[in-house]
C-alpha cells in the first residue's frame, strides 16, 4: 500500500511563513510521500519561494512538485526550481520523473506544468495566427514531455502530476467558459497511454475533487479551496493498473 498526500494551490506569500506546518509535522504517520501540484507562490518570485522551502522542507517524507501559471509570474523559474531544491530538498519535475522506493515497491512519479487549450469539442487548435499556434504547440510540447517522462518510469506504480488539469470532471463547479485555461486533453491522452494508477492536477480553484480519464485513470483535484486541508490522501497498491 502507497499512501500519497497531495495538494496544490497553497499560494503562499511573504506573510504566510507557518500557515501550513502545524497540519504537516505529523505527515510520516499518514503518508509515504507528498506531492504538490503547482502555485506554490503568489507570484513566483524568489522570496516566496523560500517561505515554500521552509514550509514544505525536512518534513521526514520525500515531497515532489511541479510548478504552477503563479510560480512562473517572475519570470524566475530556475531560481524558484533552485530555492525549492536547495534549501527545501523539494524534488522539481518538469518533463522528468523519478522513482521512490516505498515499502518494496517501485513508485514512479512524472510531472509537468501542463498547459490550456481545452477538451474535445471546444478546444483550440494550432492554426491561423503565430500566437495561436504557439499556444496550442506550447501544450503539445508539454503533453509530448509528459508521455515521455511517464514512459521512461522504471516503476511497479505510476503517478502523473500536472498544475493544469487533464480532464473536464474536476473543472466542474469552475465557468465552463474558462475550462481552455484551466487544461488540455492532450495531457489526459499522455496519462491514458502510460497506465498511470492516478493523475494529480490543481490549478481549478473552484472545480471538483474526483474525476477519471477517457481509459479509467483516477484523476483527483488537490488545489487547497477545492480539498480544504492541508492535503488529501490517497491509497494505491502494486495491483492497481
Ligand atoms: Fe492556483
Ligand atoms: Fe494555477
Amino acid at each position: 500500500m502507497i499512501r500519497i498526500a497531495a495538494v496544490g494551490d497553497v499560494h503562499l506569500g511573504q506573510d504566510a511563513q507557518g500557515r501550513l506546518r502545524p497540519a504537516l509535522e505529523h505527515l510520516p504517520e499518514r503518508a509515504d510521500v507528498l506531492l504538490l501540484a503547482g502555485d506554490l507562490t503568489r507570484h513566483g518570485t524568489p522570496e516566496e519561494a523560500r517561505i515554500v522551502a521552509r514550509e514544505f522542507g525536512g518534513l521526514g517524507v520525500p515531497v515532489v512538485a511541479v510548478l504552477g501559471n503563479h510560480d512562473h509570474h517572475s519570470d524566475a523559474v530556475a531560481e524558484v526550481t533552485a530555492v525549492l531544491g536547495g534549501e527545501g530538498g523539494i524534488e522539481v519535475l518538469e518533463g522528468n520523473g523519478v522513482v521512490l522506493p516505498v515499502d518494496g515497491t517501485r513508485l514512479g512519479v512524472a510531472g509537468v506544468k501542463g498547459f490550456g487549450g481545452g477538451f474535445e469539442g471546444r478546444c483550440a487548435s494550432a492554426f491561423g495566427e503565430p500566437e495561436m499556434k504557439a499556444f496550442v504547440g506550447h501544450t503539445l510540447d508539454i503533453a509530448g514531455s509528459l508521455r515521455s517522462a511517464l514512459a521512461s518510469l522504471d516503476a511497479d506504480v505510476r503517478v502523473a502530476l500536472t498544475h493544469y488539469s487533464p480532464v473536464p470532471d474536476t473543472l466542474h463547479g469552475e465557468p465552463q467558459e474558462i475550462y481552455p485555461f484551466l487544461g488540455a486533453y492532450q495531457l489526459g491522452e499522455a496519462i491514458d497511454e502510460s497506465r498511470a494508477a492516478l493523475a494529480v492536477h490543481g490549478h481549478a480553484h473552484s472545480g471538483c475533487e474526483h474525476g477519471v480519464t477517457p481509459g479509467g485513470v483516477r484523476v483527483r483535484n488537490v488545489a487547497q479551496p477545492v480539498i480544504r486541508s492541508a492535503f488529501a490522501l490517497y491509497c494505491l497498491d502494486e495491483a492497481t493498473p
